[in-house]
């Protein structure tokens, strides 16, 4: 049975995120853009309403929404800023393979303590020279007693260097493939670990993001997720649900790119008369709302899948690809319908633009969703 209604647990949950974006984020958004530094006191005010890491199961201390109420809160978030959005949901990025991989004593162990403080996570999985082909990872982990000696480095890594939990992907022997591939979870900044801080990004700037560089890192045996051989499978098994909130979050930006341009037309004045009587205002303007509503729908089914425990993969995929390009689409749109003033940062449409353009690119490029779908109608 099909019911598009929300229940009045997610109407709250939805209203305590809106509520938020509005009288938290939007207020600072550009200040942080302009920094380039994430806003702290944001991640720790999520931390106190539950919008933190709540994906975090109930056995290990957290409230344990399921992947629809994660979209409900990212859509409302990624409309207040997508780069302080990110914060929160490459952490649960960072997550996640704990808890498609990682046994309940794990979870626990290295989630439970993430519960009681603000803390982020981090997933390690892109390196300098691979991001696509993810199983042709460089960087090495060797067994040597009970513990995993990592060396390489990891790239693009959001919230790394922050995180109080990382996952990173290595391999045991770089000829083989995915089946030498370990998912290790790393706690802090343990020694031989450390991070450079990539700046001057296009958008996206209240993110932090970093490279990762391991030289002989030490990290106890009992810290690798799964089966020796696993790591890419649980890579994959992750991104296939995490894919589902950048999709919410690009019909967050979205959203706010229509809701924008609507207010700006009705008060911009033409040939004597509010630009927004004009066709050729309202029809881009319709236009937006039939992208954001489809997106929406795709979202939604994809983030029920992942509830359901039923596939979602290719779901997922069709769910991020056509949300961060209707949305990249939609901010340039409002820029276009801005005129001149969309150009400059006085109006907020520019920075959806910088924004949205990431959402195409990381958890696998729109090309990658691609052939995630191709491969699906081929196999
Ligand atoms: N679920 C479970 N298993 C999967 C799977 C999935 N979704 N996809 C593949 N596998 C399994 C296959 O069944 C196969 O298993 P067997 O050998 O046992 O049969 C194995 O994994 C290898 O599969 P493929 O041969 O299909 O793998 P491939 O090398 O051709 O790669 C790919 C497939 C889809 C291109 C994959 O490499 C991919 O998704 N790449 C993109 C990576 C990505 O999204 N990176 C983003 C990083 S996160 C980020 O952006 C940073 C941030 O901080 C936000």
């Amino acid at each position: 049975m099909i019911d598009f209604s929300l229940t009045d647990e997610q109407k709250q949950l939805q209203q305590l995120a809106r509520d938020f974006a509005r009288r938290e984020i939007m207020p600072i958004a550009s200040e942080y853009d302009r920094l380039e530094e994430v806003p702290w006191q944001i991640v720790e005010k999520a931390h106190e309403l539950g919008l933190l890491n709540a994906c975090i199961p109930e056995h290990a201390g957290g409230l344990g929404l399921g992947m629809f109420d994660e979209c409900l809160i990212g859509e409302e978030l990624a409309y207040g800023c997508m780069g302080i959005y990110t914060v929160l949901m490459a952490s649960e990025l960072g997550i996640t393979p704990i808890l498609v991989g990682g046994s309940e004593e794990q979870q626990r162990r290295f989630l439970a303590p993430m519960t009681l403080k603000p803390s982020l996570a981090a997933f390690a999985l892109s390196e300098p020279n691979n991001g696509s082909d993810a199983a042709a990872m460089h960087t090495t982990a060797v067994l040597e007693g009970d513990e995993w000696v990592i060396n390489g480095s990891k790239m693009w890594i959001s919230n790394g260097g922050k995180a109080e939990v990382t996952v990173v992907f290595a391999t045991t022997d770089r000829q083989g493939g995915h089946k030498a591939s370990v998912a290790i979870v790393v706690e802090g900044m343990p020694a031989g670990m450390s991070a450079n801080k990539i700046k001057h990004k296009m958008g996206q700037r209240a993110s932090h993001t970093a490279e990762l560089v391991f030289e002989n890192v030490r990290v106890p045996a009992a810290n690798v997720l799964g089966d020796l051989g696993d790591g890419f499978k649980i890579a994959m098994k992750t991104l296939d649900k995490t894919r589902v909130p950048v999709a919410a979050g690009s019909v967050g930006i979205a959203r706010r790119a229509l809701e924008e341009s609507v207010k700006y037309s009705k008060e911009r004045e033409a040939f004597g008369k509010p630009v927004a009587s004009f066709q050729a205002i309202q029809f881009k303007m319709a236009e937006m709302l039939m992208g954001i509503e489809t997106g929406r729908l795709m979202t939604w089914k994809a983030a029920w899948l992942v509830d359901q425990g039923l596939p979602h993969g290719v779901e997922s995929s069709i769910a991020k690809a056509y949300a961060s390009e209707m949305a990249f689409d939609e901010a340039n749109e409002a820029i276009q319908i801005h005129g001149g003033y969309g150009y400059v940062g006085e109006y907020p449409v520019e920075k959806l633009l910088r924004d949205v353009k990431l959402n195409q690119i990381y958890e696998g490029t729109n090309e990658i969703q691609r052939v995630v779908i191709a491969r699906s109608l081929l196999k």
